[in-house]
């Protein structure tokens, strides 16, 4: 197996203003990740809203760079790299949004939307970016027709099928795709996922799928990664993690997603309690507040990331929950 891209310790900080008297803060978004990803392969990417999935996809694509740790694209690493060879690796990992009516130009017909990639980062001639422009949009389901209009004379999904095609125009080797159907109806989003498939298959794509819904993520994942407040609490193959969840976090996220075989899971459990705030992480594990198996040592001691059954997993406690 080929890794396209490999994170070691990825973080991310952000320092925000508390106010005139109460000064500066960081939020801890990112909190040393590390994965490698395979080339064909979907990686989802889940957890709650603030755990840190956008911040990972913003690094990913290089829209903004990390506060520490590194980034390997096809073996090269990113910080090392200089502008011509940086612009040439972004070209590479694309990006589709939630939101695709925002990632699009209100003003612009699609087709020239679409080009515009090519304009800037090919030597197409007029004639035959125009043809690539119209294999692209009939390969994501769009009319030729639609060449000439504008976004808002587009349904959601249409206009979703719009930015995926944009994502592809550049044949990239990584799609990261930031809670892509999230915004769409559920009629809608069985067909837009079923796209993303498609297209994996006609290009061999590789890609991030970002989602807080396990349900969705069931049906495109080969690979799961389970965040929590920045951090990986368990990661490896998609169908040893849905059918034996060794962290009590994964465990509580699926006895919360009804539609995925509940019969497989011996324990149900459930979260208590809100996501703390990443200004003011728990000590130790950073999920001990909301954990039932929490024991002092969780209070005091961050668990690393191990390999356990077939996956890794960060739970001091595993082997005993899991026995
Ligand atoms: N530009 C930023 N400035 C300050 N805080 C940020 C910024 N971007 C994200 N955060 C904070 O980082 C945490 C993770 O956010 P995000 O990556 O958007 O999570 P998710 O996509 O999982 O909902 C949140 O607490 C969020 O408020
Ligand atoms: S390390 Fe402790 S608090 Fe954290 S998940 Fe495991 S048992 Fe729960
Ligand atoms: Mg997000």
């Amino acid at each position: 197996m080929t890794n396209v891209l490999q994170a070691r310790d990825l973080t991310r900080h952000y320092e925000v203003s508390q106010g005139f008297l109460k000064g500066h803060a960081t939020v801890k978004a990112l909190n040393g990740v590390s994965f490698d990803l395979q080339a064909g392969r979907t990686l989802a990417v889940v957890g709650e809203s603030g755990c840190g999935k956008s911040t990972l996809a913003r690094q990913l694509t290089l829209i903004e760079p990390p506060t520490s740790g590194s980034l390997l694209l096809d073996g090269n690493d990113v910080s090392q790299a200089s502008a011509a060879e940086r612009k040439a690796m972004r070209t590479k990992v694309q990006m589709v949004f939630q939101n695709p009516y925002a990632s699009l130009n209100p003003r612009q017909k699609i087709g020239s939307q679409l080009s515009e990639p090519l304009v800037i980062n090919t030597r197409l001639s007029a004639a035959e970016r125009v043809e690539r422009v119209r294999e692209m949009m009939k390969l994501v389901g769009l009319r030729p027709e639609h060449y000439y209009r504008y976004p808002h004379m587009f349904s959601g999904g249409q206009r979703q099928r719009i930015a995926i095609a944009r994502a592809m125009m550049l044949n990239p080797k990584i799609v990261v795709a930031d809670e892509p159907t999230s915004a769409l109806d559920v009629s809608i989003q069985a067909q837009v996922l079923n796209l993303f498939m498609d297209l994996q298959e006609s290009f061999n794509t590789t890609y991030v799928f970002i989602s807080h819904n396990l349900a969705v993520v069931e049906h495109v994942a080969n690979d799961v990664m389970v965040m929590y407040l920045g951090r990986v609490v368990e990661i490896g193959d998609k169908d040893t993690i849905y059918s034996r969840p060794l962290h009590p976090y994964t465990q509580a996220l699926l006895s919360a997603t009804p539609s995925i075989h509940p019969e497989d899971r011996r324990i149900q459990i459930k979260i208590q309690g809100e996501l703390p705030s990443p200004l003011k992480p728990p000590s130790g594990c950073a999920f001990h507040k909301r954990c039932p198996f929490a024991i002092e040592r969780c209070r005091q001691e961050s668990p690393e990331l191990r390999s356990l059954d077939r996956r890794q997993v960060a739970c001091h406690r595993a082997e005993e929950i899991n026995a």
